[in-house]
């Protein structure tokens, strides 16, 4: 697995350098001149931690909960002052469970604010656990417009087997109702063991019943750091079980906004992902600029340590080759599921056709995308391959590095 993505790197970016992240991270964060520039803050606490979960977590402590808050304060003040003030799409709370801190969220909101004109809203994801009357009030008076909540399935059985609790419906319901939001997204587990198409359907038939607008649905998968025990589904299987439900979510009217997720409502929408570059704080949070990409350590501790010592919390650094950049592009853009050739250009300054034509061209006649007035799409294979080879990345990259980062909060290099 990991040699296919390693032949695949170096035939895409033209060279056998390896991908290679060190600590010679640099002082400062230069952003002011980037487009399409996105926020992004995480949070790292949760009630309760669930065994197949990869991302930076750890049990919530109120005590280290709010000293975190402070040092997240601080490593804003860090990244942004003497900069001048701009504008940003959006900004994205994501975590653990960031609602967690809801009463500090208007906080984090109004420091960003006095850097940045956040011009296309703000988004938070939600536990189950979190839709409760006082949590969702602080969100709205903080501004957040988008929720993206993780349901996991709405079948008791395979939230047994996730080792999460019932949802309570008619509660989701009710309060949903009670609070609007522009987008209500809910987040799906699928292809988990023995799950056929009809409960995937239950469970998104649900989900737009209940007040979704928009919903995620991400294959399972088992990270090797993890505690996780559930097993993978079959390769065959987990494609006819992706195929059936894209096509019913487009029979239904539903948009495809990316390759995991679907709009009922053309304007829903819920993506911390794909921006051309991006801001993240917290520990864990990646920052991606026009020639680098940076990631925060993974220790609450010593996250709030080198903040206190007025340094950024940076535990690695990738220097993308120009090449390097171009894949980071398009692998992010088309998994928004379409990519403008003319973007592409004006990004890079550069012919889109002298670099990817060729794989564009063969991709097409493979019916794995398609191109009209130059903006390629993909197809319904094209965005199972993706999927796959998605997997591949996770693998061979996501899981080694996660893995190192949740040991050591700061390795001196990974080379992938
Ligand atoms: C940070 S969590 C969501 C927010 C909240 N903490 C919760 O659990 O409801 C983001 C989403 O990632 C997905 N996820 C987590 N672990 C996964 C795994 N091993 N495979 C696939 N998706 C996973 C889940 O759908 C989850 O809702
Ligand atoms: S799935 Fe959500 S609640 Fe569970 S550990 Fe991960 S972030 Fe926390």
């Amino acid at each position: 697995m990991s040699i296919l993505s390693t032949v695949t790197r170096m035939y895409l970016t033209r060279s056998f350098r390896p991908f290679v992240f060190t600590d010679r991270n640099d002082s400062s964060v230069e952003y002011q001149d980037l487009v399409n520039l996105g926020l992004y803050v995480h949070i790292p606490f949760c009630r309760s931690i669930c065994q197949f979960c990869p991302y930076c977590k750890m049990q919530y402590v109120p005590d280290l909960a709010d000293r975190y808050m402070d040092a997240l304060m601080h490593e804003i003040d860090l990244v942004c002052s003497g900069k001048e003030r701009r504008k940003v799409t959006s900004l994205y709370f994501g975590g653990g469970s960031p609602a967690l801190l809801s009463d500090r969220t208007g906080e984090v909101v109004k420091k960003l604010g006095t850097y940045f004109d956040i011009e296309e809203g703000m988004g938070i994801e939600l536990h189950p656990s979190d839709l409760q009357e006082d949590i969702l009030g602080s969100l709205k008076m903080a501004g957040i417009d988008r929720v993206s909540i993780g349901i996991q399935s709405f079948n008791n059985k395979y939230q047994h087997i996730l080792g999460r609790k019932k949802i309570d419906t008619d509660h989701l319901s009710r309060i949903l109702s009670d609070f609007s939001f522009d987008t209500v997204s809910m987040d799906f587990i699928f292809a988990l063991p023995g799950q056929s198409f009809a409960d995937l359907k239950a469970d998104l038939d649900m989900a737009f019943a209940l007040g979704a607008n928009h919903v995620a649905i991400y294959p399972f998968i088992d990270f090797a750091f993890t505690k996780n025990e559930i097993g993978e589904m079959k390769k065959d299987e987990k494609r006819k079980l992706l195929d059936q439900t894209t096509r019913y979510l487009l029979d239904k009217g539903c948009v495809r906004k990316s390759i995991w997720t679907f709009a009922s409502q053309k304007d829903a929408g819920y993506s911390s992902m794909t921006r051309d570059n991006f801001l993240g704080f917290g520990c864990s949070a990646t920052t991606l600029l026009l020639d680098s990409f940076k990631i925060n350590t993974f220790s609450v501790e010593e996250y709030i340590r080198r903040v206190h010592d007025h340094r950024l919390p940076t535990s690695l650094t990738i220097k993308f080759s120009l090449r390097q950049r171009m894949i980071y592009y398009l692998f992010w853009t088309l998994y928004g599921n379409e990519m403008r050739v003319s973007d592409f250009e004006a990004f890079f300054g550069e012919d889109f056709y002298r670099f990817y034509g060729l794989e564009f061209r063969v991709a097409e006649k493979l019916g794995l995308l398609e191109e009209k007035d130059g903006t390629y799409s993909m197809t319904l294979k094209g965005a199972f391959y993706y999927h796959h080879y998605e997997s591949f990345y996770t693998y061979s990259y996501i899981d080694k590095m996660w893995g190192i980062m949740s040991r050591e909060a700061f390795p001196k290099r990974i080379k992938l």
